[in-house]
């Protein structure tokens, strides 16, 4: 991908990028003890000592077996970080590297990685220009810290996690609780933002018709008038999986949630509290957020509908990087970067609203979209297979919009995440969408 961006600043950009993401990785890992990091606290989680050291590795693996053409350091672990060779429940068994080993690969790496950014011209290799390999590198490494803050909600035992809770919602309130997005084409997808991964690739032109969505995320609130009016015992609004699935499991309120007399309570990273009524409603399955859509006479929106309510500018007719315009986000436009370890209240961040209003489309909790996780006309899977290619089919859904979680080096209009519809210890809530008829 071509960029004109100067070389200096796109190695700074790096350097920070991959900083910012090693402090946070570092908080996460040494807030626990080794017992606590070598543990599995979930059979649908790595040890947080596994993700540590795939970090280094796949670190190790784009940037200096393939960028720069190293032989790698310890041939001998390499099979043990491959995602793809263990399945997540068995990785505790493996002869991992521990902690402390753990922690001083992934730093013999990262002072290797900054050597090389020092002298490597960024550029002649899709994989140099722009800077592409250390971006997304950095992107790897944060989306396992957003893994790893799951892992630590998983865990059971006293709080090791502590941030400020966000401010109550500043400015104007919401106006309306939908908005009317004018049917029409717009432009899907990037081919110019340098960091954006395969799956984002190339932008194309979409059409829709026009639809009404939400201007905040679904809340606890609403989603307990859903439960109290018997949402969960009703086999009409659910899709036959997810009806399968609570009946199966006893599920009758989203994850982390227990019933304490009238009221619902819920355990955040290792503290019980009351459930905010004005907070949006998180750790939800996809089935779930399809059933009270269903009952609210509602549906999810599209894929292509959340981009378009976050990227297109009927001003202009333009498809912006973020729904506030192009600029980096900043505190004032979102809760990302694990800043909170919640989701602000519902109608927060007015100066990070679309130009039709409609706000927290980026941070705050994933969205469940409709749809299946597809590529998009011209795709290449670029520079791994296995990174998007291999996940493509009906059974992931696409969840777009990033969490409290999320940082922002791995969160923009244009980015996709997805997962199985059954699964709820992921940051992910929703809003909803129907037709304009
Ligand atoms: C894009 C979040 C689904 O965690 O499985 C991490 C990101 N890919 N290492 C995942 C990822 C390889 C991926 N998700
Ligand atoms: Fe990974």
């Amino acid at each position: 991908m071509t960029t004109d961006i100067h070389p200096e600043i796109l190695r700074e950009r790096a350097v920070a990028a991959l900083t910012t993401a090693r402090a946070r990785t570092a908080g996460l890992t040494e807030t626990v003890s080794d017992r606590d990091l070598t543990a599995q606290h979930s059979p649908l989680m790595s040890p947080l000592v596994w993700d540590l050291a795939h970090i280094g590795n796949m670190e190790e693996l784009w940037l200096l077996r393939n960028v720069a053409g190293r032989e790698s350091m310890r041939p001998e672990i390499d099979p043990l970080y491959d995602a793809f060779e263990h399945p997540r429940s068995e990785r505790p068994k493996l002869p991992l590297l521990g902690p402390e080993e753990a922690r001083r690969y992934a730093a013999e790496v990262r002072g290797r990685v900054f050597d090389l950014l020092e002298r490597t011209p960024l550029e002649g290799t899709d994989l140099l220009s722009g800077g592409y390999a250390f971006g997304m590198i950095a992107q790897h490494e944060q989306q396992h810290d957003e893994t790893m803050l799951v892992t630590h909600q998983l865990r059971r035992g006293a709080a090791v996690l502590t941030a400020p809770d966000p401010d109550p919602p500043q400015g104007p309130p919401l106006s309306a609780t939908e908005v009317r997005v004018p049917g029409g084409p717009f432009t899907m997808g990037t081919s110019a933002e340098p960091w954006s991964l395969d799956n984002e690739r190339p932008a194309h032109t979409r059409d829709t018709a026009p639809y009404w969505i939400d201007t905040a995320p679904v809340t606890n609130a609403d989603y307990q008038a859903f439960m109290a009016d018997g949402g969960y015992r009703e086999s009409r609004w659910w899709a036959a999986e997810g009806w399968e699935q609570i009946r199966a499991h006893g599920i009758e309120a989203p994850l982390f949630w227990h019933r304490e007399g009238d009221a619902w309570s819920r355990r955040r990273f290792g503290v019980t509290e009351a459930v905010p009524g004005d907070e949006p409603v998180l750790h939800v399955s996809w089935y779930e957020a399809d059933a009270y859509a269903r009952w609210a006479g509602r549906r999810l929106p599209t894929e292509t509908e959340w981009e378009k309510a976050a990227r297109y500018d009927p001003g202009t007719g333009r498809s912006t990087r973020y729904p506030w315009g192009d600029a980096d986000p900043t505190p004032a436009h979102a809760n990302l970067g694990q800043r909170h370890l919640r989701p602000a209240p519902a109608g927060s961040y007015p100066a990070g609203a679309s130009p039709l209003g409609v706000r927290q489309l980026i941070g705050d909790v994933w969205e469940w979209t409709a749809s299946d996780f597809l590529p998009y006309p011209g795709f290449r899977a670029f520079p791994y297979r296995e990174y998007s290619e291999v996940f493509f089919g009906p059974e992931h859904k696409v969840l777009r919009g990033g969490s409290f979680a999320v940082d922002q080096v791995a969160c923009r209009g244009t980015f996709r995440n997805w997962d199985l519809p059954v699964r709820r210890q992921i940051f992910a809530g929703f809003r909803t969408a129907r037709d304009d008829v």
